[in-house]
């Protein structure tokens, strides 16, 4: 059976908009947990555009499941995951213009550095993972590297137009699963993934963890928008 954890980035994002204090991500973050997620993400960038270090710092003391930081190889941003210590953190590209992550870690072209981080983070006992699009080269890189796992990035597939393309990306996810997996590597799966598309990934047998954002927490602002308006008249009318 897979797991599931839940990337919170998007409520720190509605909470950016208007510079206040709610939603409140850790919230989130225990109203997912009673839900049954097995964790929580969140991408600590280094613009601070949504999450920011109040919330890994609270985070970190709260989540009771499995806490996983997304973040890139910049050095105060390793900084912070070493004093911080959560149980997992994921090694993503970070580019300032992006709206959100966009493609994977070149692990190959950064392996030194990439290794450096590996030895740094297991010192403190935080498990390592890369979000690397379903390539030998890569996979390949992230293992010599030291890591315990790999995120396959499941854009591509998201992305995926016609039932032939959606095909060959399927079956890019199932070899790059095969080539981590003799390569001693844990695989997980995540970005794109909704409500419509997560059936054919998830029966891929062997992936252990799909990390899935933008798509629950648009559907719980959908879910929970009748609550919400009710709970406002009702407090006009009172
Ligand atoms: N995995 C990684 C590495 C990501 O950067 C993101 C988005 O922050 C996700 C998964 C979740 O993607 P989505 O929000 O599209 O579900």
């Amino acid at each position: 059976m897979a797991y599931l954890t839940v990337n919170i980035d998007p409520i720190a994002t509605i909470r950016q908009a208007r510079r206040t204090d709610e939603p409140d991500p850790v919230w989130a973050a225990a109203l997912c947990e009673l839900a049954g997620t097995n964790g929580i993400t969140v991408h600590l960038r280094q613009d601070r555009r949504h999450i920011n270090d109040r919330d890994v710092r609270l985070l970190k003391e709260t989540v009771a499941s499995k806490f996983n930081l997304e973040m890139s190889l910049a050095e105060p941003i390793v900084r912070i995951a070493e004093k911080v210590r959560p149980d997992q953190v994921t090694l993503v590209p970070e580019n300032r213009a992006e709206l959100t992550t966009e493609g994977g870690l070149n692990c190959a072209g950064q392996q030194k550095r990439l290794a450096q981080i590996v030895k740094r983070m297991h010192r403190k006992d935080i498990l390592v993972s890369t979000f690397i699009l379903p390539d030998e080269k890569q996979i390949l890189a992230s293992a010599e590297a030291g890591c315990d796992a790999v995120e396959l990035h499941t854009g591509p597939y998201a992305n995926a137009k016609t039932d032939s393309r959606i095909e060959t990306t399927l079956n890019q996810l199932r070899d790059g699963r095969d080539i981590a997996a003799a390569a001693g590597l844990i695989v997980h799966a995540g970005h794109g993934l909704t409500y419509r598309n997560i059936r054919p990934v998830a029966r891929i047998e062997g992936i252990c963890e799909f990390n899935i954002g933008h798509s629950i927490i648009a559907r719980a602002v959908l879910v929970g928008i009748r609550q919400a308006t009710e709970e406002m008249i009702r407090l006009i009318e009172q």
